[in-house]
């Protein structure tokens, strides 16, 4: 079968990199999008179920720290275009496990780039097209100048947390493994670009939420620990603010930038959605207290404050003006229904959770493929 475009993305059979995989397997049935992904704890094909049969999907499972097995399902495949999002996600691991955060971020990220430039460059760059999914950690923490918060304050300039924004002119500062580890991979990218003149796109991502979110991260853990009524661990005191972001509105993103974002650029993409974790927290125990037909308030007491996280940044904040006046994206989910959308999917997907939450997802899927 022959097809327009043949692409690989990268960590498909995670969180966003399924959603971003779903979003172009339906709407061009003419690109054969390959998924190429290791399966670490963090990959899941469940993910995935409801379009695995599709003619223009492939799986393979794959390191992109393996030199070889890249290049040849790039070659093999005709590939003309990646959007990389395999990498280690959570802050907390890099905490305690650095290693594999520079290895799969950093040399994996490489270890694609000269793999794609080994195939492409003798063909011309025309056509071609790197595209790195990276994360507004990479510019540090801003400043939490409104404490209590001024629900004014997107209208009075900045957020209402405070007046600044991360812009994509930001230097770099960043402050965990995980965050220096991407920071890295997105400087060996635009070398890429500087030095060979692959074309290559970065976009800088808030905080993400929407199923298929592995529960180690806060949205999805807090859900299932309130569905079992166990402790939610707030790390200091619930201070810090992210900025949030549905999942399918970066997929969204994903899929116009990858089409006309201008080469060589960088892109921000958040919601101008700021919440304290606490607050954010009080709204998740309520909307599933709503949804599980418990009276408001029961789960209140399931707060622990718990040792902060250590290097914890402050605030997170993205503007995303030069998305929205380049090319007119903006996310289209109001938090309060994305919430209420995320915290019944998990609800309703109680099988997803348990399947994950013990493991068993990683015994079914690993083994399968790798017998074949
Ligand atoms: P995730 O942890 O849910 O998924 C990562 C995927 O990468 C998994 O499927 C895993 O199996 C795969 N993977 C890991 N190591 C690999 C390797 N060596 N070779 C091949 N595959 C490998 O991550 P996520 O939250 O979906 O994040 C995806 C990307 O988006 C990451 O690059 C992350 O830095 C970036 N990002 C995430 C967020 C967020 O809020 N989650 C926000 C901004 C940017
Ligand atoms: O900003 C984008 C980043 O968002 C992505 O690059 C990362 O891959 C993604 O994991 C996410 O990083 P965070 O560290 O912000 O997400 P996490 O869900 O781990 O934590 C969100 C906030 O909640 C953060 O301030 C830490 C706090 N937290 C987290 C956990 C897991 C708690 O208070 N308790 C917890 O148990």
């Amino acid at each position: 079968m022959s097809f327009e475009r043949n692409i690989i993305i990268t960590g498909g059979a995670g969180f966003i990199g399924s959603h971003v995989v779903r979003l172009f397997v339906e709407k061009y049935p003419q690109y054969h999008i390959i998924n190429l992904d290791k399966l670490t704890y963090a990959g899941n094909l469940a993910n995935l179920k409801d379009i695995e049969d599709r003619p223009n999907y492939t799986f393979i499972k794959a390191d992109i720290c393996d030199f070889e097995t890249v290049k040849r399902v790039i070659s093999e495949n005709g590939v003309d275009g990646i959007i990389h999002l395999a990498a280690e996600s959570h802050v907390d691991r890099s905490i305690t496990d650095p290693f594999v955060f520079a290895k799969t971020n950093v040399l994996g990220t490489l270890t694609l780039l000269q793999a794609a430039r080994e195939y492409w460059e003798p063909q011309g760059w025309e056509g071609k097209r790197f595209y790195h999914i990276s994360t507004d950690e990479v510019y540090g923490a801003l400043e939490l100048t409104r404490p209590e918060g001024d629900p004014d304050g997107n209208e009075c300039g900045g957020g209402p947390y405070g007046e600044d924004f991360f812009t994509e002119e930001n230097k770099y500062q960043p402050h965990s493994p995980y965050s220096a580890a991407k920071a890295s991979s997105d400087h060996f990218v635009r070398a890429y670009y500087d030095t060979y003149g692959m074309p290559t796109i970065v976009t800088n991502c808030s905080n993400n939420y929407g199923p298929y979110q592995f529960p180690e991260k806060l949205i999805p853990l807090f859900i299932n620990n309130i569905r079992n009524r166990k402790p939610l661990p707030v790390y200091g005191r619930g201070e810090n603010v992210r900025d949030w972001l549905y999942v399918e509105d970066h997929a969204r993103a994903i899929d116009l930038i990858f089409h006309e974002g201008k080469v060589a650029q960088t892109y921000n993409i958040g919601g101008f959605n700021e919440w304290k974790n606490i607050d954010l927290i009080k709204v998740l125990i309520r909307t599933t207290d709503k949804l599980l037909g418990r009276p408001e308030g029961s789960d209140d007491d399931l707060i622990t404050f718990v040792t902060d996280r250590k290097g914890h940044d402050l605030r997170y904040a993205i503007d995303s003006t030069k998305l929205k006046t380049e090319l007119g994206w903006e996310p289209s989910l109001q938090f309060e229904e994305g919430i209420e959308k995320t915290v019944r999917w998990y609800l309703d997907n109680q099988d997803w959770l348990d399947n994950v939450t013990s493991g068993d997802y990683q015994n079914y899927y690993s083994k399968m493929y790798d017998s074949r």
